[in-house]
């Protein structure tokens, strides 16, 4: 009410009805899938340049924007509200679009947030002042424009929780555009009252639901081919000693893994926090896809050359050593990767199915380990080197099969009783340097 009478008092000139609602000198958009709602004040005579303004949408969504300027993000300046750290006030950010990417906080404008302000019953509500806001690099407010452009957008259900005004967001779930009569905004300075429909002049010409597929998906194809395929790759050549299918199943994972990248290299285009590529997830998974692509190399040629002489090659331990660095590497860098995008509590779902991968497929080595141990003859240098069948050396493929046992040909395999440790194992000239 005291608002109210603030405004029949300095205004009384725009009144025509004594409704609350025309009281307002404002115009407001409320978003037709009820996603946001926006009312805006353009002070008269106001060297400042200020916008009075107030925004509300459900307190289930991690933010809530007005871009003002353009029907779509570019050269936007847009008034982004999230919640606080103390989760029940809000932290107002401004900031500047150039594209489809994350908008960047901007220094050159100021907002005062006033009362009324809060996250509360359901609500997300902000009633701020705006200072410096009618012009921009790329834009600008034009009080006599009867049909300026805006967008609006939410982010995902969350909570934000950051007193920083360049706080790392994720991408919207709901965006669109609309058009107002800015000269029913102008009158004396006042926060309008939160819109609960649209007043006249204000249209809506868009609005869309999105999705950021590519962060997921990415996180799929790596977590289905370091968690999943690649460590059955292992036992392939272990378990089921074949080598072919070996290569077959780690070929796909390779493919996977790059494929996972190329949209990781995607996602990270799109945000403040990996535009740089200067994240930890981002460098270290560069240096993992390198040697993913080495490793892939390696094993072909191994194969190659073991098809025309019959005899392991001198690629085989490299092949075997990276394959045991990158399998968890790969791994470690998925627990870097959810923090990155926003989503720290997946790391527990990594844990769990690293863990379920741990137990299902750490049995099956040790049986299978247990199995050779008993049955290989001393000797049989088909079966045993006393180094491929330890379950803690579990390397994609120092299976002699294909490509353990190397060097061989020039030094017959030691007779044994049990595996050995790999400490007490003779291994050949060439082998020791690996090892
Ligand atoms: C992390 C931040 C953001 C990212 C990565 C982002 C990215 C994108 C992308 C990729 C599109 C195209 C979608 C498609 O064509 O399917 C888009 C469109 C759009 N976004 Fe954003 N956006 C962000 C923040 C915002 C904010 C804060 C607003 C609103 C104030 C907004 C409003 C819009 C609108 C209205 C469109 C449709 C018009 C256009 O193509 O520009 N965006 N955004
Ligand atoms: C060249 C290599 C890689 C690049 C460039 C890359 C890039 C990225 C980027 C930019 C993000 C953040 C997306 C966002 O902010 O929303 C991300 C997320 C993620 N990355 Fe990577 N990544 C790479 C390798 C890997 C590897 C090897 C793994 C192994 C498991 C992995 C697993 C993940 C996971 C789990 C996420 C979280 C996705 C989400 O929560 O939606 N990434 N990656
Ligand atoms: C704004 O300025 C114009 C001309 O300078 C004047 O006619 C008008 O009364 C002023 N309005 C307010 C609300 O001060
Ligand atoms: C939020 O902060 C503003 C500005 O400091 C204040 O006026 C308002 O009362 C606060 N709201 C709540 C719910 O604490
Ligand atoms: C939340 O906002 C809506 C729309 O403005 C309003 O109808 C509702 O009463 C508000 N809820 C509370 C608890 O203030
Ligand atoms: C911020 O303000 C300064 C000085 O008014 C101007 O030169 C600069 O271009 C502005 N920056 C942006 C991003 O609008």
């Amino acid at each position: 009410m005291v608002r109210i009478n603030a405004a029949l008092a300095t205004a009384g000139l725009f009144l025509t009805t004594t409704t609350a609602v025309s009281t307002q000198v404002a115009s407001g958009f409320a978003a037709s899938d009820g996603s946001i709602s926006f009312a805006l004040n353009i002070p008269q005579n106001d060297s400042n340049n200020d916008l009075y303004f107030s925004m509300q949408a459900d307190a289930s969504v991690s933010w809530m924007a007005i871009g003002m300027g353009n029907n779509k993000m570019d050269d936007t300046l847009m008034l982004m509200v999230y919640a606080d750290s103390t989760g029940k006030n809000v932290t107002v950010s401004p900031r500047l679009s150039y594209g489809h990417t994350e908008p960047s906080y901007t220094k050159n404008v100021t907002i005062a947030v006033q009362p009324g302000s809060g996250i509360s019953n359901g609500n997300m509500t902000v009633n701020a002042i705006c200072s410096n806001c009618r012009s921009w690099k790329g834009g600008s407010i034009d009080p006599t424009n009867p049909t300026a452009k805006f967008i609006f957008a939410i982010g995902p259900d969350g909570s934000i929780n950051s007193n920083s005004e360049s706080a790392n967001i994720k991408r919207h779930s709901t965006y669109g555009a609309f058009t107002m009569d800015l000269t029913k905004a102008v009158g004396a300075a006042q926060i309008p009252i939160i819109a609960t429909s649209d007043s006249s002049g204000t249209i809506q010409t868009q609005d869309q639901t999105d999705h950021d597929f590519s962060p997921p998906l990415h996180a799929c194809a790596m977590v289905l081919a370091f968690v999943g395929l690649m460590p059955a790759g292992v036992l392939i050549l272990r378990v089921m000693k074949s080598p072919k299918w070996h290569g077959y199943n780690q070929a796909l994972s390779a493919v996977l893994a790059v494929l996972g990248a190329l949209l990781g290299i995607y996602a990270g285009t799109m945000y403040n926090r990996s535009r740089n590529w200067n994240s930890a997830h981002q460098i270290f998974g560069t240096f993992i896809i390198v040697a993913l692509i080495g490793q892939f190399v390696l094993g072909f040629m191994h194969h190659r050359i073991y098809k025309q002489t019959q005899a392991s090659t001198k690629l085989a331990p490299y092949h075997v050593w990276l394959g045991r660095v990158i399998i968890p590497a790969g791994i470690i860098n998925g627990f870097l990767g959810f923090p990155l995008a926003l989503n720290p509590k997946y790391n527990w779902a990594l844990l769990a199915l690293t863990l379920l991968m741990v137990v299902v497929f750490g049995p099956i080595m040790f049986w299978r380990w247990k199995r050779n141990a008993n049955q290989s003859p001393p000797g049989n240098p088909s079966d045993s080197d006393g180094y491929q069948n330890q379950p803690w050396n579990a390397g994609p493929s120092s299976s002699n099969i294909d490509l353990g046992g190397y060097g061989q040909r020039d030094h017959p395999p030691q007779p044994i009783n049990d595996p050995p440790p790999n400490y007490n194992y003779q291994i050949p000239t060439q082998g020791r340097d690996f090892v």
